[in-house]
């Protein structure tokens, strides 16, 4: 399968659903990075993102989505299939990522990895691209400390990269101005890693912490949940 970005290579999981591995050379060292966990990348995206995209639409119709990391678009079109009418801002900072994703919903089959995300998340790829016309999306440049949000959101799917390959989205600074401006006060935070700075930094800002196994033998995954969530979803 083709990859839609030069910086990337396709691989497939142990669920068969394919990832891409970013080749990368930090101070001449070959450090590379898989954006899901080899176990599976479809069944990591439904369960740490799934599910707290579901909790979130049992207690509230009308959400804000917010994805830190287009990637392959996982968590983008799953939450497209759940939802109608609704806002979903994606930030991704490899522009060929974004471009060919928003070419892939707008009919391109250029790249037939977007189908297998599809397929593997037990989707019809049809329905897929015909749920995104329904909804808003953004596709957004990289996350920094200038980046501005249009709307508060209530569902964060923080999907970024380790902090080894992206420093700046993990620092007590970043996660201070993120929540800040972009979280609503109605919110539900949800992350593959789980780091002692980030949950601190989530309680300072009013967040509580729910207790939640990370994916297939990793210790521990973030669910941090505020406002109206909180009593609803303990
Ligand atoms: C773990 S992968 C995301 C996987 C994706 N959610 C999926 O389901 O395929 C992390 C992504 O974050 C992107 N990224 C790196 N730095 C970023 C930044 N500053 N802002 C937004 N995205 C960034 C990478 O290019 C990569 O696509």
């Amino acid at each position: 399968m083709r990859s839609p970005s030069n910086q990337f290579i396709t691989e497939l999981t142990a669920d068969q659903s394919p990832t891409l591995r970013l080749v990368q050379f930090i101070d001449g060292v070959s450090v590379p990075e898989s954006m899901h966990h080899s176990g599976g990348a479809a069944a990591e995206t439904e369960y740490i993102y799934g599910e707290a995209i579901r909790l979130g639409l049992s207690v509230q119709q009308s959400l804000n989505f917010l994805v830190v990391g287009l990637g392959l678009g996982y968590i983008e079109i799953l939450i497209s299939s759940l939802v109608c009418g609704q806002n979903i801002s994606s930030f991704e900072i490899d522009s060929d990522l974004r471009n060919n994703f928003q070419n892939w919903i707008s009919g391109s089959d250029e790249f037939k990895i977007y189908n297998e995300v599809c397929k593997s998340l037990k989707l019809d790829s049809e329905f897929v691209r015909q749920s995104f016309q329904k909804n808003k999306l953004i596709l957004n440049a990289g996350l920094n400390l200038e980046s501005k949000f249009t709307e508060k959101n209530h569902i964060i799917c923080f999907d970024a990269f380790s902090a080894k390959t992206s420093g700046l989205l993990w620092t007590e600074e970043f996660l201070d101005y993120f929540i800040l401006n972009a979280c609503a006060s109605d919110c539900i935070f949800t992350t593959y890693a789980c780091t002692g700075l980030l949950k601190r930094v989530l309680v300072k800002h009013g967040f509580q912490l729910r207790p939640r196994a990370g994916f297939t033998g990793k210790r521990d995954s973030t669910l941090a949940v505020r406002g109206l969530f909180i009593k609803t979803y303990s």
